[in-house]
C-alpha cells in the first residue's frame, strides 16, 4: 500500500536551508565499517552524495539504483505541484478546480509558461499571438498528402511536430529569449491545426483552415467538423472541451514530460524536444487509456452485466480501465471536474447509454472493498472519452486531443529547464550485467545451431501494406 511518502512529491521547505539546518542522513556501509553523513534537501539526498561511499579507491562508488524512477526526482520545478494521496493538483500554486471554473486554457499555458496569471493586457495579447500563428506552413499539406488515408493521427501528428523544427531552424538558438517566445507560440497555436488535419486526412476531407474570430476550443472544433461556411462551434461543446484542456495541460514529471526534458537536455531546438512528447503520449500506457474504458463500456454492454465484470476484474481477468493512478491513491481531481461536464456535453449531443454504464461501474466499484482497499479510484480517462464521443471525435483521435493541451506543460517545462544552473544533459547510469573482456571468434569457429532461427512461429500474420 502506498505510504504518504510515496505519493506526495517532496516540496522545498523555505524555512529550512538542508546544508545549514543540519538535515542529514548519516549511513554506514556494513562492507567496510564506514560512516557517511549525506545532506538531505527539500526531502532527497543526492544520488551523486553516495558515490563517494566505496570500498576501496578502485571502486566506482554506490550509485542509486531506479528503473522508471519511481522514486527519483529528476530535476527541481515550480510548475506543478501533485498530492496524490489528497487527491491535490495545481498549477503554480492555483487548485486546478479554480483554475477549471476560472480561468481558460490559453490563460493557464501562460500561466504555466510565465509562472504568475496575465494582467489583462498580457492576456490579449497572448492571445493575439497565439490566435496569429494558427496557420501551418502550406508545405505542411504537401508532407502530409503523403501518408497513407489510413494513417494513425497521432503517428502524423508526431511527423508534423518534428517537421516544424525545420520550418522554423532560427529555434534552434535556444538561449534566444525571443527564439523561446515565438517556439511557445508557435506550438501552442499549430499543434490544434496539425492535429485537426491529421484527422482531415484520414476522413479523406478537405482541410479547414484556422478561423482567427474563433476561441482556442472553437477554432479546433471548427477545423475538425466545419463542412459548410457558416459552422458555429457549439458553446456548451466549446467550454467543455476547454476545461479538458485545462485537465490535460500539465502533470508535472510524467512519462512524456521526462521525454521532452531527456530530449531537450541535449540542447536540440523545442520542436524536436515536443516531437519527442508526442512520441512518449502515443503508446498505450500514457496517453491511451481513455480509449480503452470506451472498449470496457461497450464490452459489459448493459447496466445487468456490471456484477459479472466486476467479478472478472477481482479474478484479475482484466482490469478496471480509468480506475487507479501511478500517483493518485484517492478521487483523481480532474476525474471530479470532468463528471460534472458529461451532463452539459450530452444535453448538446443527445444521450449515451455507456454513461448509465459508467456511472453504475462506478458506483458499484467504490463501493466495493476490493476497489478501495487498493485506492482504486477514477482518473482523467475514466469520463473524458464518454466527452469526446459524444462531441463525434472518432477514438484514434483522443490521444491526439490529448497532445494539443499537453504542449503547453512540455513548453512550460521545456523553458523552466533551460534556464535550471544545474541544467546538465540527460545521461542515466547502468548496472551492466553483461560478459566482459570476451575475445572475438573469427566466423569459421563459431558454433551454434546449424538452422536459422527467425522470429516465433505462431507469430500472428498481418496484412502486407503496399511494397
Ligand atoms: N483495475 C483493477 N485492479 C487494479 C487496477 C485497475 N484499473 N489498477 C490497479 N489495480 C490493482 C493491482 O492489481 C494491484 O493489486 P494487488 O496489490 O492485489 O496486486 C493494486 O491495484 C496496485 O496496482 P499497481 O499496478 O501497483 O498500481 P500502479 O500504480 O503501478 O498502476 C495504473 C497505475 C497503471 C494507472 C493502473 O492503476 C492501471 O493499469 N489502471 C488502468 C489503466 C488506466 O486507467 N490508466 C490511465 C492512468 S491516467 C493517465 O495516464 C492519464
Amino acid at each position: 500500500m502506498a505510504t504518504k511518502q510515496e505519493t506526495q512529491q517532496p516540496q522545498v521547505d523555505a524555512s529550512r536551508d538542508g546544508a545549514s539546518g543540519g538535515d542529514t542522513l548519516s549511513v554506514t556501509d556494513n562492507r567496510t565499517g564506514k560512516s557517511y553523513e549525506l545532506e538531505i534537501s527539500d526531502g532527497t539526498v543526492r544520488t551523486m552524495d553516495l558515490r563517494q561511499i566505496k570500498v576501496d579507491e578502485d571502486d566506482f562508488g554506490l550509485m542509486g539504483y531506479d528503473p522508471a524512477f519511481t522514486n527519483t526526482a529528476s530535476c527541481r520545478s515550480a510548475i506543478t505541484y501533485i498530492d496524490g494521496e489528497a487527491g491535490i493538483l495545481q498549477h503554480r500554486g492555483i487548485p486546478i478546480e479554480q483554475l477549471s471554473e476560472q480561468s481558460t486554457y490559453l490563460e493557464l499555458a501562460y500561466l504555466l509558461i510565465f509562472g504568475e496569471l496575465p494582467t489583462p493586457a498580457q492576456l490579449e495579447r497572448w492571445t493575439f499571438d497565439v490566435t496569429h500563428h494558427t496557420f501551418a506552413h502550406e508545405d505542411i499539406k504537401k508532407f502530409n498528402e503523403g501518408f497513407r488515408h489510413d494513417a494513425h493521427p497521432m503517428g502524423m501528428l508526431l511527423a508534423n511536430v518534428g517537421a516544424l523544427s525545420t520550418f522554423y531552424p532560427d529555434a534552434k538558438h535556444i538561449d534566444d529569449p525571443e527564439e523561446r517566445y515565438m517556439a511557445a507560440i508557435r506550438l501552442i497555436a499549430k499543434v490544434p491545426t496539425l492535429a485537426a488535419w491529421a484527422y482531415r486526412h484520414s476522413m479523406g476531407l478537405p482541410y479547414v483552415y484556422p478561423d482567427n474570430e474563433l476561441s482556442y476550443s472553437e477554432n479546433f472544433l471548427s477545423m475538425l467538423f466545419k463542412m459548410e461556411n457558416t459552422y458555429k462551434p457549439d458553446p456548451r461543446l466549446a467550454k467543455a472541451l476547454d476545461v479538458l484542456f485545462i485537465l490535460h495541460a500539465d502533470h508535472e514529471q510524467n512519462c512524456s514530460t521526462n521525454a521532452v526534458r531527456s530530449v531537450g537536455s541535449s540542447g536540440v531546438d523545442p520542436y524536436s524536444a515536443v516531437a519527442a512528447g508526442v512520441a512518449a503520449l502515443y503508446g498505450p500506457l500514457h496517453g491511451g487509456a481513455n480509449e480503452a474504458v470506451l472498449r470496457m463500456l461497450r464490452r459489459i454492454e448493459t447496466v445487468d452485466n456490471i456484477p459479472a465484470f466486476l467479478e472478472g476484474v477481482k479474478s484479475r481477468e482484466e482490469k478496471l480501465m480509468g480506475f487507479g493512478h501511478r500517483v493518485y491513491k484517492n478521487y483523481d481531481p480532474r476525474a471530479r471536474i470532468i463528471k460534472k461536464h458529461v451532463d452539459e456535453v450530452l444535453e448538446a449531443t443527445g444521450d449515451n447509454p455507456l454513461l448509465d454504464i459508467a456511472t453504475e461501474l462506478e458506483k458499484r466499484a467504490l463501493d466495493d472493498d476490493y476497489f478501495t482497499s487498493r485506492k482504486l479510484y477514477p482518473n482523467v480517462d475514466y469520463y473524458s472519452g464518454l466527452i469526446y464521443e459524444a462531441m463525434g471525435i472518432p477514438t484514434d483521435m483522443f490521444t491526439v486531443i490529448f497532445a494539443i493541451p499537453r504542449t503547453s506543460g512540455w513548453v512550460a517545462q521545456w523553458m523552466e529547464q533551460n534556464e535550471d544552473p544545474e541544467l546538465k544533459i540527460a545521461r542515466p547510469r547502468q548496472v551492466y550485467t553483461g560478459r566482459r573482456d570476451v575475445d572475438y571468434t573469427p566466423s569459421e569457429k563459431r558454433e551454434g545451431p546449424e538452422k536459422i532461427t527467425g522470429p516465433p512461429a505462431k507469430r500472428p500474420k498481418r496484412p502486407r501494406r503496399g511494397a
